[in-house]
């Protein structure tokens, strides 16, 4: 018997819920990526508040990351530091970042949803009530992140728009991280 069967044999987690869980730690890692490099364009371009949201963001997707690296290697599985590239430094305005994180949201949703149907097929109860934490997070996100882009057709961007769509994404993130 070669030793990775008899290291599979010594465990409940199966290898392909392994790999999902491992592409699942890499499309957090890219989120948290993602919304650091939003941040700085944000702060660079003087949106204060944008950029505190989003840099609280991308270190609660580092936390997101590595809960489930440290599950994976718990259930007596191998996490794997995910290789990150391609991420974009550059956007057109401020609208569109929020744009691209309500796409980028619905997508994760999608992928932690996967996981769940998976985990429940292969009854796999313990994975499957580990990623209930990420089934009820995504729907925090996702709303949280359709409010912020409800901003700007509410206030509108002429004129102090944006000055005032940036006072209300703090107001955002102060509601929600009242600790931070
Ligand atoms: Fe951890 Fe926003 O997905």
């Amino acid at each position: 018997m070669k030793a990775k069967e008899i290291v599979t044999l010594q465990r409940s987690l199966l290898v392909d819920t392994e790999k999902l869980l491992n592409t699942q730690v890499e499309m957090e890692g890219t989120s948290s990526a993602y919304y650091l490099s939003m941040a700085s364009w944000c702060h660079m371009m003087g949106y204060e508040n944008a950029a505190k949201y989003l840099y609280t963001h991308s270190d609660e997707e580092r936390m997101h990351m590595m809960k489930i690296f440290q599950y994976i290697n718990e259930a007596g599985g191998h996490a794997f530091q995910p290789e990150i590239t391609g991420i974009r430094h550059n956007f057109n305005s401020l609208r569109e970042i929020f744009e691209l994180i309500l796409e980028h949201e619905i997508a994760v949703t999608k992928s932690i949803n996967n996981i769940v149907d998976h985990a429940f097929s292969k009854k796999d109860f313990a994975t499957f009530s580990f990623m209930q934490w990420y089934v009820t997070e995504q729907r925090e996100e996702e709303t949280m992140s359709r409010r912020a882009l409800e901003l700007f057709d509410i206030i509108g961007e002429e004129g102090v728009g944006l000055w005032t769509i940036d006072q209300e994404l703090g107001k955002l993130h102060a509601a929600a991280h009242p600790q931070v």
